[in-house]
C-alpha cells in the first residue's frame, strides 16, 4: 500500500515536471548539460561584432526573422536543398539582406566541440542576438536570455513573405502582424528601436519614401537621393545606414529620428500615425531608462513566439541542415 501510493506520487511529480519543463524556458537551461554555452557564443559574437558592428545588427535581425516563421526554430538557417530548394532563407525579406549566419555557424562549432549533440541551433541564435545587443550597447542591455527551445524541421520561403512585415506597411497592419504571433503594440513599438542600428538596402525604401510624397525630412531625403538609384534593382542596390546619428549604437536615438522624420521606411514613420503609438515614441525619446527597460522585456518575449518543444523539433547538429533520418518515426 506505501509502496504503491509512492510509485503514485513519483509518477504523478514525474509528470508535473514533465508538464513544467515542455511548458516553457528557462534561464539557466544548460547549467548542467553544457555549462559554458553562454560564455562560448558570447566570445564568438564578440569577435564578429568587434570586427564589423553590422554583424551584430544582422543578429538582432535574425532573432526576429527566425521567431515570427514558424516560430523561434532555427528555420530561417536551413539552407536549400534538392528536397526543399526554397527555404526561409531565400525568400525576399531574408534573401540578400540577412546577415550573420555565419557567426551562428561559429558559435555551434564551438559549442559542438564542448557539448556535443546538446544545445539547440535555435538557443544560439537567441544567445547570440541577446549578446549582440549587450556589445552595441556597450554593455547596457544585459538580458537573461532563456533557454530550451528545439529545432524544427520546415523551412518554407513563403512563410517569411507571409508572416514578416514588409517596409511599407501602415500602423494598423503591423499592430496586426505582431499581434499574430502574441505580441502587442507596446512590444511593436519598442522592438522597433532595434532600427536604431544596421542597414537598408535602397530598395527597402526608394519606391514608397522617395519616390512619392511622404513625410520625410527634406535635408534626409535629398542625402538619401545622393546614395540611392532612384529605381534601385539587384546588382544596382547600394545600403545606407539606419540611424544616422549614432549609426552602431544600440540606443533610444531611433525615436528620436522618428519625431524628425528621419527614419527610412514607411514602417517607422507610422508610428507617430495613431495617438497611441506616438506616445510610446516620444516615451521612448524622452524618458531615460524607458525604452532599455521596455526593450528587454519585449525581446524576451519575441524570443518565446511558438516556441517548439518535445516531439516537435529536434537538436540540430549543423545549423543548416535537418539531422538525417526521422528521430520519431511519423514522417
Ligand atoms: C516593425 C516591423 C519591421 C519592419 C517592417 C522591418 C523592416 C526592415 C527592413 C526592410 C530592413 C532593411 C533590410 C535591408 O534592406 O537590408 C530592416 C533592417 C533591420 N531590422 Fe527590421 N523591421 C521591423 C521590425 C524589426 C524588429 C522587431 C527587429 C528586431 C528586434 C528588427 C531589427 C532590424 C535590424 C537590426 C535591421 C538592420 C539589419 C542589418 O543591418 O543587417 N526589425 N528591417
Ligand atoms: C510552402 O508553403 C506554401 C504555402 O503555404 C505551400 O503552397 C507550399 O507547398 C509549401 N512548400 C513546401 C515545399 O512545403
Ligand atoms: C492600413 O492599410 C490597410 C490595408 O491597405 C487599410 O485597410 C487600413 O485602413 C490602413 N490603415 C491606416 C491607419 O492607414
Amino acid at each position: 500500500m506505501a509502496a504503491a501510493l509512492m510509485r503514485l506520487a513519483v509518477a504523478v511529480t514525474c509528470a508535473l515536471m514533465l508538464a513544467s519543463a515542455s511548458q516553457g524556458l528557462e534561464v539557466g537551461y544548460y547549467k548542467k548539460t553544457c555549462p559554458r554555452v553562454e560564455h562560448i557564443v558570447r566570445a564568438e559574437v564578440k569577435k564578429f561584432v568587434y570586427k564589423n558592428a553590422g554583424i551584430g545588427a544582422g543578429l538582432i535581425r535574425l532573432l526576429f526573422h527566425d521567431c515570427f516563421v514558424q516560430g523561434c526554430d532555427g528555420s530561417v538557417l536551413l539552407d536549400p536543398t534538392p528536397a526543399n530548394p526554397q527555404p526561409e532563407k531565400l525568400s525576399p525579406p531574408n534573401f540578400p539582406s540577412l546577415r550573420g549566419f555565419e557567426v551562428i555557424d561559429a558559435a555551434k562549432d564551438a559549442v559542438e566541440k564542448a557539448c556535443p549533440g546538446t544545445v539547440s541551433c535555435a538557443d544560439i541564435v537567441a544567445f547570440a542576438a541577446r549578446d549582440a545587443a549587450y556589445f552595441l550597447s556597450r554593455f547596457y542591455l544585459k538580458i537573461d536570455m532563456p533557454a530550451g527551445r528545439l529545432d524544427g524541421r520546415v523551412s518554407n520561403a513563403s512563410e517569411a513573405l507571409d508572416n514578416l512585415p514588409p517596409p511599407f506597411f501602415n500602423v494598423t497592419e503591423l499592430v496586426d502582424t505582431f499581434a499574430a504571433k502574441g505580441l502587442d503594440t507596446e512590444d511593436m513599438v519598442v522592438l522597433s528601436g532595434a532600427h536604431t542600428v544596421g542597414r537598408a538596402h535602397c530598395s527597402s525604401f526608394v519606391p514608397d519614401r522617395l519616390a512619392g510624397p511622404s513625410d520625410i525630412d527634406a535635408g534626409f531625403a535629398s542625402a538619401l537621393r545622393r546614395r540611392c538609384p532612384a529605381d534601385p534593382a539587384p546588382g544596382n542596390d547600394p545600403t545606407v545606414n539606419q540611424d544616422l546619428v549614432t549609426p552602431n549604437a544600440f540606443d533610444n536615438q531611433y525615436y528620436k529620428d522618428v519625431l524628425a522624420h528621419k527614419v527610412l521606411f514607411t514602417s517607422d514613420a507610422a508610428l507617430l500615425t495613431a495617438p497611441e503609438t506616438a506616445k510610446m515614441v516620444r516615451d521612448n525619446a524622452y524618458i531615460p531608462g524607458w525604452w532599455e527597460d521596455k526593450f528587454k522585456a519585449a525581446f524576451v518575449k519575441m524570443s518565446r513566439v511558438e516556441v517548439k518543444t518535445g516531439k516537435q523539433g529536434e537538436i540540430r547538429k549543423n545549423c543548416r541542415v535537418v539531422n538525417h533520418g526521422h528521430p520519431h518515426g511519423h514522417y
